[in-house]
């Protein structure tokens, strides 16, 4: 299997989605390309990754300098064969995140700042997640299964989304890197850890869940 982020998809119910737009998304593709460079992912234990991320102003969003961070970080995940980054995971203590969300055959990126969630009711969804500054590790965490996500998209508009199912779990997880949260420390079972080329996510949980 592919190595990604999240490795691990559950099977998930029914979905809204606001589909970006293809032509959009591969002109931004095309552009980011040019100047990107992959940079140096910091891992847990690092003091940055524990530190508060600073929101954007609206008017820096559309700046070389962010669009630059942006390519970055884009090129940095995929070398990194990830499905999300949060800029602190890069070192730079800013609200922005990409995420790169699965569509069957395809996928589509997404760039939010300034993200904010609210979370919708009480139901969670627990799933295994693996994270590209805890490497080589996959633990089972259980997140809020709707929330409402607001952010500032790169033209600068801002959005408004309900959002539910593991990309509302992909969220939850990369917002969490600007208030210096790792995934490890959502975990409330620690049995539930282990090498992601070892942890058997299935055969573990039941025995867990049994004894
Ligand atoms: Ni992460």
């Amino acid at each position: 299997m592919k190595k990604c982020h999240y490795f691990q998809i559950l099977k998930l119910n029914s979905f809204n989605y606001e589909y970006i737009n293809d032509a959009i998304t591969n002109k931004l593709q095309i552009k980011r390309r040019k100047t990107m460079a992959i940079r140096n992912i910091l891992r847990s234990g690092n003091p940055i990754l524990r530190e508060r991320s600073t929101e954007f102003e609206i008017d820096q969003i559309q700046t070389q300098a962010t669009r630059q961070l942006v390519a970055d970080m884009f090129e940095t995940m995929e070398a990194a064969n990830g499905q999300g980054l949060a800029a602190p995971q890069i070192g730079e203590l800013k609200r922005v995140v990409i995420v790169r969300l699965f569509r069957d055959e395809n996928y589509i990126d997404r760039v939010l700042f300034n993200p904010k969630i609210k979370v919708v009711g009480k139901s969670k969804l627990g799933s295994w997640e693996g994270c590209l500054s805890v490497p080589g590790f996959v633990g089972y965490v259980e997140r809020i299964r709707r929330i409402e996500l607001e952010f500032y998209d790169e033209s600068a508009k801002k959005n408004l989304e309900t959002v539910e199912g593991y990309d509302a779990v992909v969220y939850q997880h990369e917002c969490d890197h600007f208030d210096g949260i790792l995934y490890t420390d959502r975990m409330t079972d620690s049995r539930l850890f282990g090498f992601d080329d070892t942890t058997d996510t299935r055969e573990l949980r039941a025995l867990v869940k049994s004894n």
